[in-house]
């Protein structure tokens, strides 16, 4: 009977300890399971991103981040042109071409400027989404273009300086 007795109590021990060895593993792996949670699921979302990121949507963002940017900003981006380009009206052509009203305009354009002949052959008007694509890397957009510039990765430098150059403009596009 003692044995009995004995082996129940040593029994129910084992129970609690187990109890208590599986409460501290929980516990331990609760805050790694949110944590692993958060990552995945992130890890989700920017898959999603990636795969919705078509050029579409891209020259979308652009007309989108319109509202957080300004043509004050895009005044300071345009210093990095400044060597090469003039953007007030009669600003004669620099190093590359007068940019007085070049939103909404054809590429290659100025007549008393000398193009690179891959400028006049890509002769797309510079709508927002244009101009946006030929400013992230403008040697991949038009290839052979002479423009030596490396490009302006951050998508809100790029908004600015559009938003700017299109006020610089006769006839500004809406930007809406
Ligand atoms: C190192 C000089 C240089 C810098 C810096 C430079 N550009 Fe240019 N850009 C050129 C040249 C040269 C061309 C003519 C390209 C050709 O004919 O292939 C050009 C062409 C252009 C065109 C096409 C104009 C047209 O009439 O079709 C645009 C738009 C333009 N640049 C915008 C910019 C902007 C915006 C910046 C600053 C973020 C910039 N460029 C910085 C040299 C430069």
């Amino acid at each position: 009977m003692n044995k009995i007795v004995v082996s129940v109590a040593f029994a129910v021990i084992l129970l609690i300890g187990i109890n208590k060895i599986a409460d501290t593993i929980y516990n331990v792996e609760k805050p790694e399971k949110s944590a692993y949670q958060v990552t995945s699921s992130t890890t989700v979302d920017s898959t999603n991103t990636s795969e919705t990121n078509s050029e579409n949507l891209e020259s979308e963002s652009i007309m989108a981040l319109f509202a957080s940017v300004s043509a004050t900003d895009g005044a300071k981006v345009f210093s990095k042109c400044k060597a090469c380009h003039s953007i007030a009206k009669d600003g004669g052509n620099k190093i590359g071409p007068a940019l007085w009203g070049v939103i909404g305009r054809n590429a290659g354009a100025v007549t008393d400027y000398k193009y690179s002949k891959a400028m006049l052959a890509h002769g797309k008007k510079w709508s927002f989404e244009e101009m946006n694509g030929f400013l992230i890397k403008p040697k991949e957009w038009v290839q052979g273009t002479k423009m030596s510039y490396a490009g302006l990765k951050d998508a809100k430098d790029r908004a600015a300086v559009i938003l700017y150059m299109n006020e610089n403009s006769d006839n500004p596009l809406p930007v809406q």
